[in-house]
């Protein structure tokens, strides 16, 4: 299994940009940084000259004085105006440079929200060719993908600091958002809209890569999972079909098919598990199974009582769902 969180820091930072839309807000946060900057350094040495200019010179007259400082108030009014301005202008343009819509050539990705997981799903013109995953986006570097956002419960928020801004995923009402990755990586991100309890632990994982690897990709997400040769994982899947798992997760190939919790037919080729909280080692899933309360308290997965045996076919089948 891969356990691989992000390539780097910047792999979590509107500082590391890896796309068009990214490098904007980039741009737009550090123009705004550097205005502060300067302002805060003039308001500062304004201030200081004031203060030991008043000790060396001597009064003027209260008329020179009065027109001194109604000129130092009309020219900071007037700077701060056509700053302010300049800022709305070029805020205005690059909002409007990161959500015009991308065109017909984007591939459609749609992202459901739930307490505390993303739901991810590649739709196509024929249903059986639909792949569902969670929790791990992967889009092709170089072309547009739209996200069409959802919410199942209450308002989350989409935010993958190095590709874009923020966009909620709102009960009932239908939204979206775009980017185009322009570097293959492996990027974080985070639910930015507080959604309850663990809102925290609501995280996701971005793979960027190159087209082929990315059909390659989809491709194998289309399949149903293949019956367990081996004893062990046959008998694994026995425990899962007939332990609660199968109330709330779905598994192609298999009577599991409920869409309460993630999609598992994949499960193994995921990086995380629990929404980005832990690499998807087995004992992690073990952790996990056997009492995900101590590790996401208030999540809606309960604990799953089975012996050591069961245990341990359970994750070997798990494990081959690749
Ligand atoms: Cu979902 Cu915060």
């Amino acid at each position: 299994m891969i356990a691989v969180q992000v390539q780097s820091p910047s792999a979590y930072s509107v500082h590391g940009p890896h796309s068009p839309q990214a490098r904007r807000i980039d741009s737009l946060g550090d123009a705004m940084y550097l205005t502060s900057a300067v302002v805060f350094a003039v308001v500062v040495a304004a201030l200081f000259w004031a203060t030991l200019r008043r000790r060396r010179v001597e009064e003027p007259s209260d008329d020179r004085r009065e027109r001194s400082m109604r000129t130092g108030v009309i020219v900071a009014t007037a700077a701060t105006t056509i700053i302010l301005f300049v800022f709305l202008i070029l805020d205005l343009s690059v909002g409007r440079a990161i959500t015009t819509n991308p065109g017909p050539e984007a591939l459609q990705v749609r992202v459901t929200g739930h307490q505390w997981w993303w739901e991810i799903q590649y739709r196509d013109s024929l249903p059986q060719n639909w792949a569902t995953t969670a929790n791990e986006i992967h889009v092709p570097v170089g072309r547009p993908v739209l996200f069409e956002l959802r919410s199942t419960d209450v308002i989350h928020s989409l935010w993958p600091p190095n590709l874009n801004g923020k966009r909620d995923l709102i009960p009932g009402n239908e939204n979206s958002i775009w980017f185009q990755a322009d570097s293959a990586g492996v990027y974080r991100g985070q639910c930015a809209e507080f959604c309850g309890h663990q809102h925290a632990k609501m995280a996701f994982l971005i793979v960027a890569e190159p087209p082929d690897s990315f059909s390659a990709w989809l491709v194998r997400q289309r399949d149903t999972a293949m019956t367990p040769t081996d004893s062990v994982a046959l008998r694994g899947q026995e425990v899962f079909l007939s332990s609660s798992c199968v109330m709330c997760h779905a598994i192609g190939g298999t009577p599991a098919g409920s869409r309460i919790g993630p999609d598992l037919t994949h499960l193994a080729s995921r990086r995380t598990i629990a929404a980005g909280t832990l690499p998807n080692t087995r004992g992690n899933l073990a952790g996990w199974i056997v009492n995900p309360q101590a590790i996401k308290p208030g999540v809606r997965m309960p604990s799953t009582r089975l012996d050591s045996d069961d245990l341990q076919a359970l994750l070997t089948y798990l494990e081959t769902l690749e």
